[in-house]
C-alpha cells in the first residue's frame, strides 16, 4: 500500500474531501494508496478531529516549539517519513517551507492555493482579488517548488466574483471548488505514478 501524508493547519476541509474521495473511489484498490497520516502544526486544528474519527494516524508538531524554521522542518520531515509517503499533500498548511524540505519531497509534494496562480500568491487572496476588481477568482493545485506558490500547475477551478461579494463569500465559493479539484488532482497523480 502506498501512503499519502496530509499536512493541515486548520479546518481541514480539503483533507476531508481527499479522505472521502479515497473511500468513495476505492483508492486502495485502484491506486494501492491510502491516507495514512494527517499532521498539523496546530493542536487545535479542527481537521484533526475528523482524521481521528476516520481512524487515520494524527500528529501535532507545534512550530513555536522549534528554534528555527530549519529545526521545525527537520522534525516535520521525520514525522512524515515515518510513513514512507508516496505523496505529501499540503491542505491549508500555513507554513513557509525551507528549500531543504521542498527538495526532500521534490516531485511528490502538492499544494492547493486559493487563487488562480500565478495571480495572487501569498496571503489574503480573496480580498486582493476583490480589491483588484477581478471578475473571476479560483483555486490552483500545483507541485511545490522552492518559490512560494509557484511550481507546475496541475489543476485549476474558476468561479465568478459577484458584485456583492465580501472576502468570506468569495472564499466559500472557491472552497467548494477546491473540494472537487484537489481529490481529482491527487487521484491523477496516483494514477500517473502507479
Ligand atoms: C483553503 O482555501 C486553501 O486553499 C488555503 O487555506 C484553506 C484551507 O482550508 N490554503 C492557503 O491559503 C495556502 N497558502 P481547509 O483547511 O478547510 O482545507
Amino acid at each position: 500500500m502506498r501512503n499519502i501524508v496530509i499536512l493541515i493547519s486548520g479546518g481541514g476541509s480539503n483533507m476531508a474531501a481527499i479522505v472521502r474521495a479515497a473511500a468513495r473511489e476505492d483508492w486502495a484498490a485502484r491506486f494501492k494508496a491510502r491516507v495514512s497520516a494527517v499532521i498539523s502544526n496546530k493542536s487545535d486544528a479542527k481537521g484533526l478531529v475528523f482524521a481521528k474519527e476516520e481512524g487515520i494516524a494524527t500528529a501535532v508538531l507545534d512550530h513555536k516549539a522549534y528554534a528555527s524554521r530549519e529545526a521545525f522542518d527537520a522534525a516535520l520531515m521525520q514525522a512524515i517519513d515515518a510513513h514512507a509517503p508516496t505523496l505529501v499533500v499540503l491542505a491549508g498548511f500555513m507554513r513557509i517551507l525551507t528549500p531543504g524540505f521542498v527538495d526532500h519531497y521534490a516531485g511528490r509534494l502538492l499544494n492547493i492555493h486559493p487563487s488562480l496562480l500565478p495571480a495572487f500568491p501569498g496571503l489574503h487572496t480573496h480580498r486582493r482579488a476583490i480589491e483588484a476588481g477581478c471578475k473571476f477568482a479560483g483555486a490552483t493545485v500545483h507541485q511545490v517548488t522552492a518559490e512560494l506558490d509557484h511550481g507546475p500547475i496541475l489543476a485549476q477551478a474558476v468561479v465568478p466574483v459577484l458584485p456583492d461579494d465580501d472576502e468570506d463569500a468569495l472564499a466559500a465559493r472557491v472552497l467548494t471548488q477546491e473540494h472537487l479539484i484537489y481529490p481529482r488532482a491527487v487521484a491523477e497523480f496516483l494514477s500517473a505514478t502507479k
